[in-house]
């Protein structure tokens, strides 16, 4: 958690608070497990984000990842600041729209995109569909045809690099299934037969999640501009996709600053011959730190040595540790009591149901309460009903201090 969110986090005689609420309170009105988001830090991050792009003189849209937080609240007050759109389902553009964010600071990334999901980017004029395959560019300009519109698209460029992340989340190499190569965008740009109703506006590139080291971003970037230079006319605009990664762990703070990623992006762009509007699609780096996992103990046992703490949230509820190995601060909910090594698990029956191992942490009882930190992007919206549990709720702690469900 960086510096700001920290200070939104206190303990007082009541245990931990958010923003001086009391989650304790909270729990008296909300059964656990939920989701607890604060607009504050939200908001922070995304006039950080947006903010750092005009210092670098980027006339720019920030297109939020709604994959990573569709809540209706987080995209309301996202709207509401200016912000865009990034999304990959049907269910995810009615959602944006929903919200209030406009159409044409929608863009639609996805190599599945079906015929439904295509007609109703159509009907609402979305800024641009990121086609990641020539099979795709053809079917919309069938469909655009059909309906007699135009589309817009971006060219979702494979820029053939190696991003530094975790194996599931890298997209940026050829034999990942994402975008298409440089060489067949420039072939297809030139084939009238794909453009009676299709506009070519832009291109984009997106390598992968939770990006620490930004030497490949760089690399995809230029690569985009390199291919942007070949296309036969200007574009409207350079998608740089999301990725920006968040310091997960407090010690190893390997994640860069905003604002040295957007002069990194800024440097990167000028390689292209014009100027142009710049797309961000960033998701973690926007919602994980709003979100926190508040989840109250069962009970504790032990084996031999070994001390769990059973809690009612599960691996179908937060996913993140048991899929990639991720690493969340857990803050106890009372801070009074010596410091004991414990293991964090939900109640389902799988051994990978587990949050955290080895953790210092006061002696908790049934009833007591822990908070997952940075759950706000990749965690509802990954989250099931497996073991037929019920999905945990969300809640919403506005800047003002009221409490949205
Ligand atoms: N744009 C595209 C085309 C994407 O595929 C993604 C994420 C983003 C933007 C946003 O990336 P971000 O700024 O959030 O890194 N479930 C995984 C992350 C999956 C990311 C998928 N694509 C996790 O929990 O780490």
């Amino acid at each position: 958690m960086e510096e700001f969110d920290k200070a939104q986090l206190t303990y007082t005689h009541k245990g931990l608070n958010l923003s001086l609420k009391p989650i304790k309170d909270i729990i008296e009105e909300h059964p656990t497990p939920f989701y607890l988001y604060s607009q504050k830090i939200l908001e922070k991050n995304y006039k950080d984000f947006y903010n750092a792009a005009v210092a670098n003189d980027m006339q720019t849209t920030v297109c939020f990842a709604v994959k990573s937080n569709n809540n209706k609240h987080v995209l309301k007050a996202l709207a509401k600041l200016g912000a865009g759109a990034d999304i990959v389902s049907g269910g995810e553009l009615k959602a944006a729209l929903k919200a209030g964010i406009p159409a044409d600071k929608i863009v639609f990334s996805g190599v599945g995109k079906t015929k439904d999901e295509i007609k109703l980017g159509l009907k609402h004029d979305i800024k641009s569909f990121n086609v990641e395959s020539i099979e795709e560019l053809e079917l919309i300009n069938k469909l655009a045809q059909k309906m007699e519109t135009k589309a817009n698209v971006a060219f979702r460029l494979n820029p053939k690099v190696h991003a530094k992340t975790h194996k599931h989340i890298s997209t940026g190499y050829k034999t990942h299934k994402f975008g298409i190569l440089a060489e067949d965008i420039i072939k297809t740009a030139q084939d009238k037969k794909y453009w009676s109703h299709t506009n070519l506006v832009g291109i984009s590139v997106h390598i992968g999640s939770q990006l620490t080291e930004l030497d490949a971003t760089k690399e995809a970037i230029i690569n985009a501009c390199k291919c942007a230079n070949d296309l036969p006319h200007k574009l409207q605009f350079i998608d740089v996709g999301g990725g920006l990664g968040v310091n997960y762990h407090p010690t190893n703070t390997k994640a860069p600053k905003v604002h040295e990623y957007m002069q990194l992006v800024a440097e990167a762009l000028s390689t292209y011959q014009h100027k142009v509007e710049v797309v961000f699609e960033p998701g973690r780096r926007i919602a994980a730190s709003c979100g926190f996992f508040v989840t109250s103990v069962i009970r504790s046992k032990m084996s031999e040595d070994c001390r769990f703490l059973i809690v009612d949230g599960g691996m179908n509820d937060f996913v993140r540790p048991s899929l990639y190995d991720a690493y969340h601060e857990v803050l106890a909910g009372h801070d009074s009591g010596e410091l004991i090594e414990t293991d964090i698990v939900g109640p389902i029956c799988e051994t990978a149901d587990c949050f955290a191992t080895k953790r210092k942490l006061p002696l908790l009882k049934c009833k007591d309460f822990i908070v997952l930190a940075d759950t706000g992007a990749y965690g509802h919206t990954m989250s099931s009903t497996y073991n037929m549990r019920k999905q945990a709720s969300e809640l919403f702690l506005t800047t003002r201090g009221k409490l949205k469900s």
